[in-house]
């Protein structure tokens, strides 16, 4: 879960028998080692290393005056000058070198997120003989990842936390649940299929594996563990009522993902289409969202949660995992 982890997390859930996740779509080459190096340092388990790819799209100055302009009153509420403020991407997709240093580590699982990279780079993760996983969000997006070569298709439903996976449409009218989406994958595609998307505990766990799947994939349940780098505000929110209500924004970075409602989505709407393509939304916003926070106001940031944070629990993330495996 990029943004909100990193190694730590990753060794727990390892070390206690998960198959733990480093994020990279945040990490730039070098934290990127390190935080490999932790994790080598750190269990002996098998781990998955996780990319974005999608493509980049250049950077649009009419959109982007456009948005800073829709920001321009709580740039003033703040007292932040735009000015000050320096464009960049944010979240930058799987790279030839990001595969150099999956050939360094060899991390026994690779996962990607908006599709598959091009096909040379997607020939040079095969060629580490890491088991390849990536994220569909409908039937037709699985069988394409099915006959582009990965070895496990993840169901992701639209309860899920964070961005959606979706890679063949833009139209969130095509997103379904997890029990709808699961049996209907599991159905089209000969691969072994994990789900994800509103699992909080070890019943929700039973009911995938009864609905075909073959493992589960979990991510707000995680986010208040102390091994979690969630910010303050985040952690808040997750536990309060306000958790109960989510929407799919594009708000934060110019893709769908799903945040607790929070005042930039009450006052701009969730799916505003002011803000620019992704990733390039997440920048005139960063200030924003620093200053409240140094402030305790979560009002700007992306407070990404499922639908269900039931299962959110300040435990050790070695236990929640044990617990989630109903063997706790
Ligand atoms: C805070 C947050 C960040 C996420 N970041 C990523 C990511 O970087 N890569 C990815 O493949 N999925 C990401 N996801 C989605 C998860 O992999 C997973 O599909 C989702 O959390 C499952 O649904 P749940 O949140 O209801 O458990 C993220 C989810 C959350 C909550």
């Amino acid at each position: 879960m990029a943004g909100v982890q990193g190694s730590a997390l990753a060794i727990a859930v390892s070390n206690a028998g998960g198959l733990g996740s480093l994020p990279c779509a945040m990490l730039s080459a070098e934290q990127m080692r390190k935080e490999l190096l932790a994790i080598k340092a750190g269990t002996s388990q098998p781990f998955n290393v996780n990319f974005f790819c999608h493509t980049p799209s250049k950077p649009d100055a009419v959109r982007e005056a456009s948005w800073r302009k829709a920001l321009s009153k709580y740039y003033e509420e703040f007292g932040i000058d735009p000015a000050q403020i320096s464009a960049g991407p944010g979240r930058a997709p799987f790279s030839a070198e990001a595969a150099d240093l999956l050939e360094q580590f060899k991390p026994a699982v690779v996962s990607f997120h908006f599709g598959l990279p091009e096909p040379g780079l997607m020939a040079r993760v095969k060629a580490l003989g890491s088991t390849i996983l990536a994220s569909a969000t409908t039937v037709d997006e699985a069988q394409w990842l099915e006959a582009h070569g990965v070895d496990a298709v993840i169901a992701q439903g639209s309860e899920a936390g964070g961005h959606r996976g979706m890679f063949l449409s833009e139209d969130i009218a095509t997103q379904v649940g997890t029990f709808a989406l699961l049996p209907q994958i599991v159905k089209a595609v000969k691969l072994p299929v994990i789900a994800a998307g509103g699992i909080a505990d070890s019943n929700g766990v039973a009911a995938a594996l009864s609905l075909g799947a073959a493992a589960v994939q979990i991510g707000t349940s995680y986010l208040i563990c102390p091994e979690a780098t969630t910010s303050a505000v985040h952690r808040a929110a997750l536990k309060s009522e306000t958790a109960r209500h989510t929407v799919l924004t594009r708000l934060f970075s110019g893709r769908p993902a799903r945040g607790i409602v929070n005042r930039l989505i009450r006052e701009l709407g969730p799916m505003n289409e002011i803000a620019p393509a992704f990733p390039w939304a997440a920048s005139a916003i960063a200030p924003l969202r620093a200053r409240a926070e140094s402030l305790g106001d979560g009002g700007f940031s992306p407070l990404w949660c499922g639908q269900n944070a039931t299962g959110c629990a300040e435990l050790p993330a070695a236990q929640l995992t044990r617990a989630l495996a109903g063997a706790a």
